[in-house]
């Protein structure tokens, strides 16, 4: 563990093992900010973290055990300058079954049940229960903190496939209102909700073509554009409660 004093406090990422959420430990991490970082699987890219200094912490916050034990991988750090939850799972729903008989009825509701539980407990219940956890030591940093939640484009507007997932990034808006309202003006509760950011390797050509269609921009960003959210949102003294939209404009993207 590194626990080397750093003025510019420590930040806390979920779901760093990969894309969005190691790009932006590594950024924040040669900008001098102490990390410490969750992970499920052991990457390349956390080993490379643990080498430049950060604090990897192996959770899986469908458990509230392994949540326990990340929080208590917290208890030497003093205060927490500011929170992002970034750690996800974009489940896509069941395919509907045309006739349910009473044979496939409940099998059919724990199936549907166990993709609802799972994503409200990665995208809502996980970043509540880490906030109320949380809190002194957010309240104890001497500069003020911020609790950052990465939603999505579709909190807003719903999704025919993804409607779970979207139904949590959903409820995670709404806890970004209350912990606002709740938190100020020692914290700052903010959400960054991005529409593409970056394809799965596994994404075809046609797939990728009818992504980029969707915004007006229409391009692949990166996760260099959650990164500068975050700074952004870090700088500022005034924003609060507010989910920014990073999503190449595709709320005008109207048929
Ligand atoms: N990528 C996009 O285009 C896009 C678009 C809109 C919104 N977003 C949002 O932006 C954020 C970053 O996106 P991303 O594409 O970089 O996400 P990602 O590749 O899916 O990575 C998410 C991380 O969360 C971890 N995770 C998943 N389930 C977990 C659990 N139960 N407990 C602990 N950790 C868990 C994963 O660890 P394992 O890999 O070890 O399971 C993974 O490292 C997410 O919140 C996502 O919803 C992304």
């Amino acid at each position: 563990m590194n626990k080397a004093y750093s003025s510019k406090g420590l930040i806390v990422i979920t779901g760093a093992g990969q894309r969005v959420g190691l790009y932006c430990a590594s950024a924040l991490l040669q900008q001098g900010y102490q990390l410490l970082v969750s992970y499920r699987k052991l990457t390349a890219g956390i080993t490379a973290l643990q080498q430049a200094g950060a604090h990897c912490v192996a959770a899986d916050f469908t458990e509230l055990e392994s949540m326990a034990a990340f929080i208590k991988a917290l208890a030497p750090y003093p205060a927490i300058r500011a929170i992002i939850h970034n750690a996800s799972s974009w489940q896509a729903d069941l395919p509907m079954q045309q006739e349910l008989t009473a044979q496939s009825l409940p099998e059919q509701l724990q199936q549907d049940a166990q993709v609802f539980d799972a994503m409200q407990q990665i995208h809502a219940r996980a970043p509540y229960l880490l906030n109320r956890a949380l809190l002194p030591k957010l309240l104890a940093s001497p500069n003020g903190a911020d609790i950052i939640h990465l939603t999505d484009f579709v909190a807003s507007v719903g999704s025919s496939k993804h409607q779970a997932y979207a139904a949590s990034k959903a409820a995670l808006e709404n806890l970004t209102l209350s912990l606002a309202r709740q938190l100020a003006p020692d914290i700052k509760v903010n959400a960054i909700a991005p529409a593409l950011l970056m394809f799965n390797e596994s994404d075809d050509e046609a797939y990728r073509k009818k992504a980029l269609a969707k915004s007006l921009l229409a391009i692949e960003p990166g996760p260099d554009e959650v990164l500068q959210s975050i700074l952004y949102l870090l700088n500022s003294k005034y924003i609060t409660g507010r989910v920014l939209a990073v999503d190449g404009g595709r709320h005008l993207k109207l048929p």
